[in-house]
């Protein structure tokens, strides 16, 4: 297995990626929902085209391959698909210790990245019922949500949104908040859910935006269905202790890498805090 201070260390050596290093986009207002417009189609799915604009005040930057900041993304998906498909893994799950970490701005710029390259359908599914925002940054305003197909109401088909970024495409499975979220992550009908991407996206690398690992057991819940976990610290929120108490929840999953984020917003005080959690033994 590998465990979270391996995967540290290698976020850490040298040339390993470190999205977020700098912020993935200026900081500015966001703008109201719905940005994306509907067009009707023959797709199976609801097709949805995106707004670059609306993306980028969202930090969202993969979808142009000339922005330099999209290459931290690239080094990770490169990195990742490496793993997963030396492993014959499709699914990958990010969580972070805490809130606010950038695992919806991580999982969705990866989606991009992954959306970039020949022959590798992604899809991204928010699975996040505390603060689902994957809808709300690539600006979707979706009829039917993951939560629709656990409570067993619609099906997964209709849940899905084929997004389309320019000449790039992502699948997109949104979430809104719920009551009684918790009882439908650990629902048989969630086992279902899983066995029904791997049938119906075989070909899709799929990633599921998670809520934090420290704040409720939804990621224990889910961690079974998932084939390895992304982990997302970001420098001035995420502690050492923090990490060690998801070392502990995650020490029987594959933590395939952990992503540090947010490092220009403070000192590099995690940084090397960090080095010497990869310094400790265990
Ligand atoms: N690499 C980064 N650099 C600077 N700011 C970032 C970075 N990634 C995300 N952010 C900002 O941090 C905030 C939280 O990001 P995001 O929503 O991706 O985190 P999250 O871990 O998904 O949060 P939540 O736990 O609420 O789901 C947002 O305002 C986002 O724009
Ligand atoms: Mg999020």
């Amino acid at each position: 297995m590998e465990n979270i201070r391996q995967a540290i260390e290698r976020a850490l050596a040298e040339g390993a990626p470190r999205p977020g290093v700098r912020n993935a986009a200026p900081s500015i207002p966001r703008r109201p929902l719905a940005e994306a417009h509907y067009e009707p189609s023959a797709s199976k799915y609801e097709e949805a085209f995106l707004d670059d604009a609306h993306l980028r005040q969202g930090r969202v930057i993969s979808q142009d391959l000339t922005d330099p900041l999209a290459r931290s993304f690239d080094m990770l998906r490169t990195q990742l698909l490496q793993l997963m498909d030396g492993k014959k893994w499709k699914i990958v799950a990010v969580t972070s210790p805490t809130p606010a970490c950038g695992k919806t701005v991580t999982s969705l710029n990866l989606a991009l990245s992954v959306s970039r390259l020949q022959d590798r359908p992604v899809m991204v599914i928010d699975l996040d019922f505390a603060r689902p925002m994957v809808a709300e940054v690539l600006g979707l305003s979706p009829s039917v949500v993951i939560g629709n197909v656990l409570e067993g109401t619609q099906k997964l088909s209709h849940a899905v949104i084929h997004a389309h970024v320019g000449k790039q495409e992502l699948k997109v499975v949104p979430c809104s908040s719920m009551v009684g979220s918790a009882e439908l992550m650990a629902s048989r009908n969630m086992e279902t859910l899983f066995r029904e991407l791997r049938a119906d996206f075989d070909s899709h690398v799929i990633i599921i935006d998670l809520p934090p690992i420290l704040v409720s057991d939804d990621v224990i819940t889910v961690l079974p269905w998932v084939d390895c976990i992304l982990l997302v610290a970001a420098v001035g929120v995420s502690t050492v202790a923090q990490i060690e108490e998801c070392k502990k929840h995650l020490q029987w999953a594959e933590v395939a890498r952990v992503v540090l984020t947010k490092a220009s917003e403070s000192k590099t005080h995690l940084y090397y805090q960090y080095y010497g959690l990869a310094g400790r033994k265990g």
